[in-house]
């Protein structure tokens, strides 16, 4: 089929790509991809119209060290050299990375191209970007037809017929050729920071708080939608007593009182640390200050008496105090002139009295 101007300037028009995105993997410790970077063949001007020798091949990997991602961002435009006369304007991008015993498709992005013959730059909405890793390698696949055109350059690349929109494919098995520096590159958009939208904060609690009390949520934002509930938060370091009293649950970004901890009054501060699956990260500082608050006998809330007999000589347990404080607290007996005494309990560890 031929592209007569009339289409072409009917493609420019009714430009609206459909894209999507798969496959989001965490991958630890990634290098952050600077401002603006490229990857992939730029120049190929080559306006081949030549089909492969085999004319059902309709999807490559390009298998080559140009095409290999080094660093973790998000893909903002491609741009690709579209052969004169093409059957379709309409190509699958994408980028692929080896998973282990099979490749996996990382995302990709449906393209039309606006002109023949001509290099085309497709931006992609935020959004819509392929996040891409170190290892991941651009692909394509030109489900309606042959659209990028390639120089007889010196590199790498896969072959493949895919029968149907492939998500997982076994690149390894098929044989590597060389010689062709297919016309696409990638630019690549810095992943932003994350950061913590209400740190650094103090709380002020108080010291007979106990276990399982939510303290703070923490609040984390990101610019990027892409990495919308893709955020880890962790705890990073402490001061004070900070790591043995409390801890974060990582689901919920709560930070709570630990079980089986005696708080202590004082400031202690921890750390926390946001971070996207590129590794781009920011901390903030929550500092919990313990108040001494003064104790309170629980088991007196509500006036208690025991009867005894009035010849009673022996030494007599009357009541046991509870009392709420994690602080070492000592009882004293205020009544003055009664047959009483408040003592500890020999051997007790509890604050019973
Ligand atoms: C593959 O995707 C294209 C574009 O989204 C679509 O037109 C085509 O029907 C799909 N093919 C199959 C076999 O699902
Ligand atoms: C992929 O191909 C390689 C090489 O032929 C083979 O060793 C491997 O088992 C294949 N993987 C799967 C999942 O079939
Ligand atoms: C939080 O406190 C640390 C240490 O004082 C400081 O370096 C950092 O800039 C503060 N962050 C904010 C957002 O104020
Ligand atoms: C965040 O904190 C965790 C836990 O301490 C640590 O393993 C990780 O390296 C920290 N990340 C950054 C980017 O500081
Ligand atoms: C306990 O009794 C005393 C003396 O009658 C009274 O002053 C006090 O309010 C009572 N406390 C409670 C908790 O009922």
């Amino acid at each position: 089929m031929k592209f007569g101007n009339r289409w072409i300037m009917m493609f420019s028009r009714l430009f609206i790509p459909l894209y999507f995105v798969l496959c989001i993997q965490t991958t630890n410790g990634q290098t952050s991809c600077p401002g603006d970077y490229t990857i992939g063949e730029q120049n190929t001007q080559s306006k081949k119209t030549d089909s492969y020798k085999d004319d059902t091949v309709n999807a490559v990997l390009n298998f080559d060290s140009k095409y290999k991602f080094d660093c973790c961002g998000f893909i903002s435009k491609w741009e690709i050299f579209v052969r004169k006369n093409p059957g379709t304007l309409n190509v699958k991008v994408q980028v692929w990375y080896d998973s282990g015993t099979i490749w996996t498709l990382r995302g990709e992005n449906d393209i039309t191209a606006t002109d023949d013959n001509k290099e085309n730059e497709i931006t992609i909405s935020t959004g819509s970007r392929i996040r891409v890793f170190e290892d991941d390698y651009i692909g394509f696949y030109e489900y309606a037809g042959s659209v990028i055109t390639y120089g007889n350059g010196g590199n790498n690349y896969k072959t493949a017929t895919f029968a149907s929109n492939e998500t997982t494919y076994n690149w390894t098995a098929e044989a590597l050729d060389d010689k062709r520096d297919h016309a696409i590159h990638a630019r690549i958009t810095q992943s932003q920071i994350p950061t913590f939208t209400n740190l650094n904060d103090t709380v002020a609690i108080s010291n007979n708080e106990v276990a399982g009390t939510v303290l703070f949520t923490l609040d984390t934002f990101d610019s990027d939608p892409e990495d919308a509930g893709l955020l880890t938060v962790a705890h990073a370091s402490s001061s004070g007593s900070a790591a043995t009293f409390f801890e974060l649950d990582s689901t919920t970004s709560e930070v709570k009182i630990k079980s089986g901890v005696s708080l202590s009054p004082g400031d202690h501060s921890m750390t926390f640390n946001v971070t996207n699956p590129c590794s781009r990260s920011s901390s903030g500082i929550l500092t919990i200050r313990v108040e001494n608050d003064p104790p309170v006998i629980t088991s007196l809330a509500t006036n208690s008496s025991t009867t005894i007999s009035e010849d009673l000589t022996a030494e007599t347990l009357l009541h046991t105090l509870t009392v709420t404080d994690s602080t070492p607290t000592t009882c004293q007996l205020d009544s003055t002139g009664v047959p009483f005494q408040i003592k500890i309990i020999s051997g007790s560890t509890s604050k019973v009295f």
